[in-house]
């Protein structure tokens, strides 16, 4: 199965991949956290990609359609996989669907987690992420045990410098100008699931599974 995760910059994307990934048995692919592994190794992707990510601009579509090429030649990806943060641009959709159809595949589902902005910024001002393993946490809607530790790996959590407000607000209107046309591009192609991402996350978990079937 091939999935596609749409929505927001914390709509809830990351956090439903991970489940969906672990219940259907498919490998989750966030490029955010490609990159951000890549900055945290200091290697040549990860400065290039880090002066786009700190200003909440998107990384050019060509450093991303290549990274992404190449994680698909993994083995794990036999199976399909869940995408998180890919594609977030028409090119990028429309270089995966040519790299698909080559080999007579397709995208089954485009899952839209619906988020209005004015949730998101309490959202992402709230949420912490661990520097070791990359979990995610929200200080109010998922809080850890110990506050500011990691419940999976016991490093410490921080607030990701693209999570500051000022930034927040360009990575939404970066959003809306060239993610949200995705939106339309999937309902198209008759495969796109529109789920109401306020709800609990596990209502939200609900919604999905419900889509893409026990
Ligand atoms: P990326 O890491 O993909 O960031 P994003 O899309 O902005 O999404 P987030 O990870 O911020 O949010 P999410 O929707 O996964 O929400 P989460 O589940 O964490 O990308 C970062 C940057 O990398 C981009 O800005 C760009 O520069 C670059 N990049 C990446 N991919 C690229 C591409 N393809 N092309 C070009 N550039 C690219 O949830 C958010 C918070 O809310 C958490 O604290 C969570 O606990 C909480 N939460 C989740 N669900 C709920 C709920 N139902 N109720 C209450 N709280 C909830």
């Amino acid at each position: 199965m091939k999935i596609i995760m749409l929505g927001a910059p914390g709509a809830g994307k990351g956090t439903q991949a991970k489940r969906i990934a672990e219940k259907y048995a498919i490998p989750h692919i966030s490029t955010g956290d490609i990159f951000r592994a890549n900055i945290k190794n200091n290697t040549e992707l990860g400065q290039k990609a880090k002066t786009y990510m700190d200003k909440g601009e998107l990384v050019p579509d060509e450093l991303v359609v290549d990274l992404i090429m190449d994680r698909f030649k993994e083995a794990d990806c036999a199976n399909g996989y869940v995408l998180d943060g890919f594609p977030r641009t028409i090119p990028q959709a429309e270089a995966l669907d040519k790299a698909l159809s080559a080999n007579n595949e397709s995208v089954d589902f485009a899952i839209n987690v619906e988020v209005p902005d004015e949730n998101i910024i309490n959202r992402m001002s709230g949420r912490r992420a661990c520097v070791g393993c990359g979990a995610t946490y929200h200080i109010q809607f998922n809080p850890t045990k110990v506050e500011g530790i990691c419940d999976a790996c016991g490093e410490k959590l921080i607030l990701r410098d693209d999570d500051k407000p000022e930034t927040v607000k360009n990575r939404l209107s970066v959003y809306h100008d060239q993610t949200q046309p995705l939106i339309d591009y999937y309902s198209k192609k008759g495969i796109l699931a529109e789920v109401d991402g306020t709800q609990s996350m596990e209502d939200v978990f609900n919604s999905i599974v419900n889509v893409l079937g026990k």
